[in-house]
């Protein structure tokens, strides 16, 4: 085993400026304000309505600010993966596409899916790529265009999401701090649970597909609501025994944003304090594989060198899996 550990170095981050609160969702289906704070916690989402516009756009932003911010020049990185459900199309890559866009020429670059475990799987993947020796920069992206697969007709759904982006630069340690360690877990039974009926070789696009409005999400909200509580809950509790971390010892929980209640479960189950959790699921709903680069993104002012923080999520798949590591820098 190499003695290369990985740090995260930089954040990025990019939500889009058009908002959909919960007053404008309720004058489109039959929901209200109250319903949506008290059952999911969510009271605005942004929306990319700009024509043209995709996921990798919204990545391209967050991607430039944390170039920026790092210092780093674009010809420099090594390896891009990118997190979406929601890529621009079926193919090439939507992390092909970013590297395009963003000048990203000595690099290459693959998407993952993992729904909203993909920034926690890609996490994993680029940590490991760094520890090889063979990469030195690379960026890790989850980004997503939820609006683009949500059916706005559909009040079980439409509420629950919103558009973002988030990216990371990983790089070898200098000194302690680094990720640590991992638990990633996937069941495929669960896949009727969540999902997305057409589009893909089963069901090809078809007018009957589009007439039965079968391109949008496909949530059993309960079914995956139990499994999300006890499968994130199980794997942070695990992470936290097995490297003796106190409840007292974490800063920060990075929990995926799908339920405020899921998040409070979570942290109840680990015996945290409300205010050792990240939380911005009010202010942008659930951006699928940007939630969790978009908390870092939030709150890096407020994560100092040193900090323990256990990142945890679970999606479609099912997917879910924790990551524990060490914050890296000081931002300010
Ligand atoms: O991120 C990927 C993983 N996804 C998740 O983690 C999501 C997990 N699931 C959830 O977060 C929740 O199940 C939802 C937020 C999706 C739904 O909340 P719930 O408390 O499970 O509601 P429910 O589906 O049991 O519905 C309760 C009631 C139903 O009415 P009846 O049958 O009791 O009369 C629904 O028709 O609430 C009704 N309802 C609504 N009412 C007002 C469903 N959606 C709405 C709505 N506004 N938007």
């Amino acid at each position: 085993m190499s003695d290369i550990k990985a740090a995260i170095t930089g954040v990025g981050g990019y939500v889009p400026s058009d908002i959909l609160d919960n007053d404008e969702l309720s004058r489109m289906v039959d929901t209200s304000d109250e319903w949506i704070m008290q059952r999911i916690g969510i009271k605005e989402r942004r929306i990319l309505k700009e024509k043209g516009k995709a996921t990798s756009d919204m990545a391209v932003m967050a991607l430039n600010e944390l170039l920026e911010k790092t210092n780093t020049s674009p010809g420099e990185i090594d390896f891009l993966i990118c997190a979406s459900i929601t890529g621009d199309m079926p193919f090439p890559s939507t992390a092909n596409l970013i590297c395009y866009k963003a000048g990203l020429v000595n690099a290459f670059s693959y998407d993952i899916n993992a729904a909203c475990s993909g920034f926690i799987y890609a996490l994993e993947t680029g940590r490991r790529f760094v520890e090889s020796g063979a990469y030195k920069k690379v960026v890790v992206v989850g980004a997503d265009m939820m609006s683009a697969i949500t059916d706005y007709t559909d009040r079980t759904t439409c509420p629950l999401f919103g558009d973002g982006a988030g990216a990371v630069l990983l790089e070898p340690a200098k000194g302690d701090d680094f990720i640590i360690d991992s638990i990633l877990q996937v069941d495929g039974s669960g896949y009727k649970h969540l999902h997305c009926k057409a589009g893909g070789s089963l069901k090809p696009c078809s007018h009957e597909t589009v007439d039965e409005r079968e391109h949008f999400v496909y949530q059993e909200g309960q079914a995956v609501f139990k499994v999300a509580v006890s499968k994130m809950a199980d794997v942070s509790v695990e992470i936290m025994k097995r490297n003796h971390l106190k409840p007292e010892e974490l800063t920060w929980l990075v929990p995926h944003q799908a339920n405020m209640r899921i998040i409070e479960a979570t942290a109840r189950r680990m015996g945290i304090k409300p205010e050792q959790v990240m939380i911005n699921i009010e202010r942008y709903g659930n951006t699928t594989a940007a939630t969790i680069p978009l908390c870092l993104w939030d709150y890096e002012k407020r994560l100092n060198k040193g900090d323990n923080l256990i990142l945890t999520s679970f999606g479609a798949g099912f997917t879910w899996g924790t990551i524990y590591l060490k914050w890296a820098y000081n931002s300010i």
